[in-house]
């Protein structure tokens, strides 16, 4: 959670979670492959069940530098994969078998809106690189809430 500053809209949800035993909102297990040219890096991706403010436990997102696309692949569990190209976003709702494309030059978020554990494959260019930074500068376009049951897109600033 402390390495989610940020990035949930509620500052103060944010800053109680951290106080309250600072838990785990994702893991990442990634391959040893190198993140060079013409490789093929993945990494499994698993999120929590869980709410801040709200707002659905979820990665940071980032963009690649050098613009290439990506592949998803959900496990288990019910997610979302937002895009977001600075102008627009687009939603995927995500469960196993689900393959997710983000096209070149879309930062990416993945959101789990269930009540299980939400993983996922990435596979991704190795020359692609990550820029975390972005998404604290530019925001995602739209943000994840709890509403009973379900869950709802609002924007991104509230
Ligand atoms: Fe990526």
């Amino acid at each position: 959670m402390s390495d989610l500053e940020g990035l949930f809209l509620d500052h103060a949800a944010w800053e109680a979670a951290v106080a309250d035993g600072d838990p785990v909102v994702y893991r990442v297990q990634s391959s040893p492959v190198p993140e060079t040219p013409r490789e093929l890096p993945q990494s499994i991706t698993t999120i929590s069940a869980g709410a801040t403010g709200g707002e659905l436990w979820m990665t940071k997102g980032h963009q690649h530098p050098d613009p290439q696309g990506e592949i998803y692949l959900a496990l288990h569990g019910t997610g979302g994969l937002l895009m977001f190209d600075g102008d627009e976003h687009r939603w995927l709702d995500m469960t196993p078998g689900t393959i997710g494309y983000i096209p070149p030059g879309w930062a990416h978020r993945s959101v789990n809106v269930g009540d299980d554990a939400y993983s996922f494959l990435a596979v991704y260019p190795g020359s692609a690189g990550h820029d975390y930074g972005w998404v604290l500068e530019h925001g995602m376009g739209a943000r994840a809430y709890r509403t009973g049951d379900a869950f709802e897109l609002r924007p991104y600033g509230g």
